[in-house]
């Protein structure tokens, strides 16, 4: 904080010293060019009717000396005209630039104004609030009826928790919509990627919507890899918002304790669970960077957050959430070795720079206590006394390759009261 309040006050202290000096060099430029155009053989000319001469044409050739004096003066004249074309030129090219920011000004208050409708005043310190809960679309039906009918049913208060799965998956998706049962949340959809997870699915009441096999995007999901199944889910995801709905993606690596929909809060474009493991990481804070051969500034501040978890959020159907749908998903067609939760986060938090524009979405971290991963859960909880009382509201076993066993347990530890059953397990994998 300290080095980074002095950093500021450099920048000053050389922008106001260095900013006279200047000002005092272009002042004497503009004096002399002024000089040079209106006495161009210095103020001691012994005639004073200098000017006017110097536009005469009918002396031109009356002696030789005075021939040279006349080619002199033309040179000096020819010399003010290449500075006052240098200067126009400056003038042209600063109108030019000051019209392109106003039109860019124009441009972007017109849109501003087209999507907020009225122009209001600031309002008092204190009690101005920028837009963060951005309008949601109108439903769109035509997108595709089918899906419109199946959530019209399932969804309650227009969300629901959405997953994808294929026959890979079935054990953990077992586990997953029994413990979504128990905890009787009625609102989910299982979108089966295959017909076995699909038979499975209606075999245990759970719903489900397996989509229409000669849609293109399906083989993806049939023979593709993982990444390409991941660019997938933000392509389907994206006709649930287009539809209207909001939707609670979810891995299946996840098991539900409580009711997720009690512990939203619905403001932000995007609502997400985290990778972070503590107050500084799952919220952001100021890392700073030592370069000590920098000396006096070798502190700079850096600003970091961990990322969030692509497997778990909350999405609501507005145009920002649709374009990082849209964004996620080009983004790993155009690159395919790309990882989906790296592109999710960078769309959602690089600012515009030169030759980008960035996604300006609302977006917010879930609390890591209620939403948590299986970091937070094999490292900190477990071993608190007062921590390993509190209820989640899931646990996602992301950050283990041994999903299906610690998903089991914490059913055990939570579910079943058995106080012994996280136990077993490493706070990590042993590779
Ligand atoms: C973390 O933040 C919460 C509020 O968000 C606060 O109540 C808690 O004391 C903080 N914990 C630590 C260890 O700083």
């Amino acid at each position: 904080m300290m080095a980074g309040r002095r950093d500021g006050s450099l920048m000053r202290e050389k922008s106001s010293s260095r900013s006279p000096i200047v000002v005092a060099i272009a002042i004497g430029i503009l004096l002399g060019c002024v000089c040079a155009f209106f006495f161009p053989h210095g103020f001691f000319s012994p005639d004073p009717s200098f000017p006017n001469r110097r536009l005469s044409n009918s002396q031109i050739g009356s002696s030789s000396c005075e021939s040279e004096e006349k080619i002199n003066m033309l040179k000096s004249n020819i010399m003010g005209f290449t500075e006052k074309n240098a200067e126009l030129k400056k003038q042209v090219t600063e109108l030019a630039e000051k019209l392109r920011l106003a039109e860019q000004e124009k441009d972007q208050a017109q849109k501003q104004f087209m999507a907020l409708g009225k122009q209001h005043k600031a309002g008092p310190f204190g009690t101005v609030k920028g837009l963060r809960t951005n309008p949601t679309v109108l439903p769109d039906e035509s997108v595709n009826p089918r899906l419109a009918k199946i959530l019209e049913e399932v969804a309650v208060r227009k969300e629901l928790i959405v997953a994808l799965a294929n026959s890979n998956v079935q054990l953990m998706l077992e586990v997953w919509f029994t413990s979504i049962k128990k905890v009787g949340i009625p609102n989910y959809l299982v979108v089966a990627l295959d017909d076995r997870i699909a038979d499975f699915c209606k075999s245990n009441d759970v719903p489900v919507y397996k989509r229409d096999p000669d849609e293109g995007i399906d083989t993806v999901a049939r023979t593709g890899t993982n990444h390409a199944v991941s660019g997938l889910k933000f392509r389907i995801l994206r006709e649930f918002l287009q539809l209207g709905y909001s939707v609670l993606l979810s891995d299946v690596d996840i098991v539900y304790l409580q009711n997720p929909f009690d512990y939203l809060y619905r403001d932000s474009d995007v609502e997400s669970m985290t990778d972070g493991h503590n107050n500084m990481t799952a919220y952001g804070y100021n890392d700073v960077f030592d370069e000590p051969s920098m000396g006096w500034a070798r502190y700079a501040h850096t600003m970091r957050i961990w990322v969030y978890n692509s497997g778990f959020f909350y999405i609501r159907p507005t145009i920002p959430a649709i374009e990082l749908l849209d964004r996620v998903a080009d983004r790993l067609s155009r690159q395919p070795n790309s990882w989906d939760q790296a592109v999710f986060n960078e769309e959602l938090y690089f600012p515009s720079h030169p030759g980008y524009i960035g996604l300006h979405a609302a977006k917010r971290t879930m609390d890591f206590h209620l939403f948590m991963n299986s970091k937070v859960l094999f490292k900190t909880i477990r071993k608190d006394d007062n921590l390993k009382k509190l209820k989640p509201v899931i646990i996602h076993i992301n950050y283990h390759p041994d999903k299906l066993p610690r998903m089991k347990a914490v059913v055990e530890y939570y579910v079943n009261g058995k106080n012994d059953a996280l136990e077993r397990f490493p706070d990590g994998s042993d590779w």
